[in-house]
């Protein structure tokens, strides 16, 4: 098979006939079609794989990561995230499945928020309990945008830088903002995700990325045996909306407590108003951290394959989502609908409705000043 990569210290757009031969010596990017968006113009799926046989690929479509191939323990590869193989089936209907969310990650109460005494109001895309919010970005979020893709190489990773410019008023936000996310996938089956934002107008900026994950394979059931820690003593209580209530609160002696190992399944379904109002874990989680640089935040085992995804934010907290709203209609891969429960989105960020929540860490970007977070996810097995 012929594929192209780009490479990263010459520029030279380069054709290679067997990605597989090359995968096994040292990482290497390939390009191939992924697809024609409705107005004609086409995408692309990049595909980084390590020394190790281990992949991701990543379309510049939404920045979609739509494939994480990893060995479990006897080194048997699967691929553990949940997504479609064209980008004719995002465009059609994606729950976020493995996209670049922003200008706003999260919920954005009513869809409002005021700024330097200015009331600015975004399109409403989703209404949890009845009650109207903005959604990650909007009705054409980060997920929905074409990036500028530039393929990267360098001796131990393979990487892909995506750029794309949010004009001042998209989506109901101020300010045009520039915004750069790199992917390096190394030979240490890590995955890192920079990002990089400068604007011209204050403005809310909260990125993340939205994979869903399912550590025993795509397709292969549900989330409920994996067992999840977070390194969160507190998280943020939600109302019907699914908004902070405001209060952060400590998960001791709650079905919230993941500072020890559990199994997502054993209180998912505890009679509790939090879970209620989330329809099972849908909650926004602190983490224990001082200072900056990548800490831990979350550690999955899926204990049949053994495989374990660890992940190392910059981030001050982590939503955990674990797929309460997939019923099935979204057939995956390998022709597979995914049902309840059958992915987990672990999403690094800051918490929901930070821009009218003063006690919250402040998400405003400035002029002047540079949006700059990192999250890294590792994969293992034992
Ligand atoms: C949210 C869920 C939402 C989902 C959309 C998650 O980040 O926490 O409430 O339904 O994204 O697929």
């Amino acid at each position: 098979m012929k594929h192209k990569y780009r490479n990263a210290f010459t520029g030279a757009l380069l054709s290679i006939t067997t990605a597989a031969s090359l995968a096994a010596a040292q990482p290497v990017i390939t390009m191939t079609s992924f697809g024609t968006l409705p107005d004609g113009r086409s995408a692309q799926l990049y595909t980084l794989a390590n020394s190790q046989g281990a992949k991701v690929s990543i379309t510049n479509y939404g920045g979609i990561v739509t494939h994480i191939i990893v060995p479990d323990r006897e080194g048997r590869m699967a691929d553990v995230a949940l997504g479609y193989d064209m980008v004719e089936k995002y465009v059609a209907g994606s729950p976020y499945f493995g996209a670049l969310i922003g200008r706003y990650g999260n919920r954005i109460a009513g869809g409002k928020f005021t700024l330097d005494g200015k009331t600015y109001t975004l399109p409403t895309n989703d209404v949890p309990g009845g009650v109207p919010c903005s959604l990650h970005g909007g009705k054409t979020g980060f997920d929905k945008v074409l990036w500028d893709a530039t393929p990267l190489l360098a001796s131990d990773a393979a990487g892909l830088k995506l750029r794309h410019l949010s004009k001042d008023g998209e989506e109901g936000y101020p300010g045009n903002l520039d915004v750069t996310v790199t992917y390096w996938f190394n030979n240490k089956n890590e995955l890192r995700i920079e990002y990089s934002a400068t604007t011209d107008k204050a403005t809310p900026v909260n990125l993340t990325n939205h994979s869903y994950f399912n550590l025993a394979g795509e397709g292969a059931g549900t989330i409920l045996d994996h067992i999840l820690t977070l390194n969160a003593s507190n998280y943020t209580p939600v109302d019907k909306g699914l908004i902070p209530t405001g209060k952060v609160t400590p998960v001791s002696g709650t079905p919230f407590d993941f500072t020890t190992p559990h199994a997502i399944g054993e209180r998912v379904n505890t009679v509790d108003e939090q879970l209620k109002f989330g329809g099972g874990y849908d909650h926004n989680f602190v983490l224990d951290r001082t200072g900056k640089g990548l800490v831990k935040a979350a550690e999955v085992y899926e204990p049949v394959s053994g495989r374990v995804m660890e992940i190392l934010t910059e981030e001050p907290a982590i939503q955990f989502y674990c797929g309460n709203f997939l019923d099935g209609t979204n057939v995956g891969k390998s022709n597979c609908p995914y049902t309840y429960r059958t992915g987990i989105a672990l999403e690094t960020q800051h918490s929901p409705d930070s821009p009218n929540q003063p006690a919250f860490p402040s998400t405003i970007l400035r002029p002047g000043q540079r949006y700059e977070t990192a999250t890294l996810y590792r994969f293992s097995a034992r």
